[in-house]
């Protein structure tokens, strides 16, 4: 929920006006932040892990709609067995140790993904998440689990086709997993690499993209505002002209 006020806002030195609406965050880097360190892969992961409750304390706090976190692709699958069952263990421990304060901060949280493929105790695991926040009015929190872009886009297809919707976008946009958050504002990727890597292709037609080298463990909330204010100065032109004050 948001708890700042526009005067609060602007001592982190942002635009309350410029705020987005829909944040996604692609939270990469967890392995070589390990490396770097000596460190197993899996201590990167937690790590990372930890740097998410901050990051999601704070966009709530400034009024940010929906926040939609990159945490497993379908293309992560590939990794070894070991790597992902570290994952899920991580998943459910996540859960169970912030679910009680995300529930009071009225954060409600959704998986998008095909959480099927994961096993049992994940699954339930995450359903009762979404289960006790499903009515909650604050920040929407998509967490993307065994998710792709094309993945979701095929899907979307397959439902418009089941009920023979027209052939427009709507018939596509409103099947998204994200439906209800609309189109990305603003697209973060940590860890170094510029690429979309398959996440919310639809969704990010418009998106703003920042790019840091920062890893993902390292994300503090301090990089969320140096990427909150580059944000704030971009023009976005939507393929139109400027115009005046339109950012
Ligand atoms: C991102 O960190 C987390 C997941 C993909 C699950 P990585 O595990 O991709 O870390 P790097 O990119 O190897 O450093
Ligand atoms: C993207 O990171 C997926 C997540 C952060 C969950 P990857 O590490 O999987 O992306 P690539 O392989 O570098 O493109
Ligand atoms: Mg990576």
């Amino acid at each position: 929920m948001k708890k700042y006020s526009d005067q609060e806002i602007k001592s982190f030195g942002l635009i309350p006006e410029r705020i987005p609406k829909h944040v996604a965050i692609v939270m990469d880097g967890n392995g070589r932040w390990a490396t770097a360190k000596g460190l197993p892969r899996g201590a990167g992961h937690r790590a990372g892990v930890n740097a998410l409750r901050d990051i999601i304390r704070f966009t709530s706090d400034i009024g940010v709609e929906s926040l939609t976190i990159y945490a497993f692709s379908t293309e992560n699958r590939k990794r070894p067995k070991e790597e992902i069952g570290i994952l899920c263990g991580l998943l459910i421990e996540y859960f169970n140790r912030e679910i009680d304060e995300l529930h009071e901060n009225g954060v409600r949280i959704k998986s998008i993904g095909d959480l099927s493929w994961f096993p049992t105790a994940v699954q339930e695991t995450v359903r009762a998440a979404e289960q006790k926040t499903a009515a909650n009015p604050g920040l929407k929190l998509n967490i993307a689990l065994n998710y792709g872009g094309r993945a979701e886009l095929v899907r979307a297809m397959r439902q418009a086709f089941a009920e023979n919707a027209e052939a427009d976008e709507n018939a596509i946009s409103r099947h998204l997993y994200t439906s209800d958050s609309g189109d990305v504002d603003l697209l973060i990727r940590t860890g170094g690499d510029e690429r979309v890597s398959n996440f919310l292709l639809w969704q990010i037609a418009y998106a703003e993209l920042y790019f840091t080298d920062v890893k993902w463990p390292d994300f503090t909330r301090d990089e969320l505002i140096k990427a909150l204010k580059a944000f704030a100065g971009r023009e976005r032109r939507f393929g139109g002209l400027k115009t005046n004050g339109a950012k």
